[in-house]
């Protein structure tokens, strides 16, 4: 999708299709409606009249030939009530406006910019709506729905035109934006073409792309790491592990903080011997959606250019039951020296980010935070809707979910407290990889916990928001690529501290 900017007057501009909002429970139309002209607007207040137009959240109305516009078709999207308005709903808006257009076979469409909706913060959110919603998951499909692009988004104001500051908005908006489709095809993936190996091959190719160092170690290195925990989960599958590497390390950025982003990358989980129901085990082919959110957060770190250091760490491997998998009751040593009694090898996830955090702490982090669809007991708790949030440091909790405030992510902190570690104690071991049903989400979360230690630690539980079950007016079923935006956000805004 190009993303252009026009200025002209209503009244002439030539497009396919010109979008412009509407609000709810006023007595006239108001949002950018208003800037239409008279002629436009009395077309408008008859559709308000007959009830066709409410502007409720997500409405759609497509007017072919609207009166006193050059535009060939003039759709207004419903914004729901003003008094909830905000970036988050512009986000959507522009992303109905896509999905409603792109299905009916326009391709190219101009969104009007109203003054209380053209600064930079405005024009980032709807360019990312966009091209957020510019996307479908039916990558092998002889038909896809995805090659219904649209074209060109025109940026359209009337009067001057757009400031430097909100034209780097929408670069911006592209860039992040891009890069989570990027994270979502990788999610979207089936675990047949998307094994350790190859989501390595995805972090190379990437890397290169945008001029990131990149390593991905092979088995005998992460043996010779003594990784014990990775390797367990990795033992039963014919497909080697990795664990991928990736570093952005700009001369004029401060030596501390050392951001290590650490994303759990399981390609497929089975649970192992601990073997899940077959019912929705096909789903588990996303269970690398913490790394592929890594991968696509340095992708748009690469260009965004923030000046921070950013060390990313993604443990890649398969979860499988064999003749070789590990079993419910070994003990493992894991790279901390930590040991680990495993009593149910379908928790897996904390396993894997237990080297990986050690790992990225003795490659100088100095500040972590993960991302890992690490428990279903957090959509238990949350749903599809929200991120769960855990930490000891309350700074870098406060930090994280401010970003996701910014970016319009859902995000809820629930509690990490001294209390819970007896759930996971062992009677053999230093620790146990399960705490119980009971407050699963935080025991897993505390779990990875113990392995950052003093280092200042978020988790973010992404079992629930990494996937949308419906299509949405603003977003395909599938793959979310959630939460790219909160890390990215946070990323670029830790400059200067
Ligand atoms: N990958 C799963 C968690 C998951 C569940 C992700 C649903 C996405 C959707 C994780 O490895 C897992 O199996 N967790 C277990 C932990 C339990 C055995 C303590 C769970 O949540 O059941
Ligand atoms: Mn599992
Ligand atoms: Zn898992």
């Amino acid at each position: 999708m190009k993303i252009d900017f026009v200025s002209e007057s209503l009244g002439q501009l030539k497009v396919r299709a010109l979008v412009v909002f509407a609000f709810e429970e006023q007595p006239a139309v108001s949002g950018t409606v208003f800037h239409l002209p008279e002629a436009t607007r009395e077309q408008l207040e008859e559709l308000r009249q007959s009830r066709e137009l409410t502007g409720k959240l997500h409405e759609t109305i497509l007017i072919h030939r609207p009166a006193g516009l050059a535009a060939q078709a003039l759709l207004v999207v419903g914004a729901g009530k003003e008094s909830k308005f905000s970036v988050a709903v512009l986000r959507r808006l522009a992303g109905a406006a896509v999905r409603h257009l792109r299905g009916r076979g326009v391709r190219s469409l101009a969104w009007l910019l109203g003054p209380k909706s053209s600064g930079a913060e405005a024009v980032q959110a709807i360019v990312e709506g966009a091209i957020l919603a510019d996307y479908d998951a039916d990558t092998y499909r002889s038909e896809r729905d995805a090659d219904k692009r649209i074209d060109e988004f025109w940026l359209a104001t009337e009067g001057p035109v757009l400031s430097e500051d909100a034209r780097a908005a929408a670069e911006r908006g592209r860039i992040i934006a891009e890069a989570q489709n990027f994270t979502r095809d990788l999610v979207n993936e089936p675990s047949n073409r998307m094994t350790p190996a190859l989501l390595a091959m995805q972090a190379r190719e990437m890397a290169n792309q945008y001029g990131l160092e990149c390593r991905a170690l092979g088995l005998t290195e992460i043996k010779s790491l003594k990784m014990g925990a990775l390797l367990a989960v990795a033992q039963g599958s014919e497909e080697e592990p990795r664990v991928i590497v990736l570093r952005y390390m700009p001369e004029s950025a401060p030596a501390a903080p050392v951001v290590g982003l650490i994303g759990k990358g399981i390609t497929f989980d089975t649970g192992g011997i601990s073997i899940k129901p077959a019912e929705n085990m096909h789903e588990m082919k996303t269970d690398m959606a913490g790394g592929a959110t890594t991968l696509g957060v340095m992708r748009a770190v690469a260009q965004l250019k923030p000046a921070v250091r950013v060390l990313a760490v993604i443990p890649a491997a398969e979860n499988m039951p064999s003749g070789k998998a590990y079993r419910p009751g070994d003990v493992l040593t894991s790279m901390s020296g930590k040991t680990i009694e495993v009593l149910n090898t379908d928790a897996e996830g904390r396993l894997a980010l237990a080297d990986a955090i050690t790992y990225a702490k003795q490659q100088g982090a100095t500040a972590l935070i993960d991302a890992a669809t690490l428990t279903g007991a957090v959509t238990v708790a949350l749903g599809n809707i929200t991120t769960g949030v855990f930490g000891w440091n309350k700074d870098w909790v406060k930090k994280v979910l401010e970003s996701a405030e910014a970016v319009g992510d859902k995000m809820w902190e629930l509690p990490v407290d001294d209390e819970y570690r007896d759930l996971y104690k062992s009677s053999i071991a230093d620790l146990a990889n399960t705490g119980g049903r009971y407050g699963g989400a935080i025991t897993a979360a505390m779990f990875v916990g113990e392995f950052a230690g003093d280092t200042p630690w978020v988790h973010l539980d992404i079992a629930g928001t990494r996937w949308s079950n419906e299509e949405k007016p603003y977003l395909a079923k599938g793959p979310t690529g959630q939460p790219l935006r909160t890390l990215v956000h946070l990323l670029t805004h830790l400059q200067g501290e």
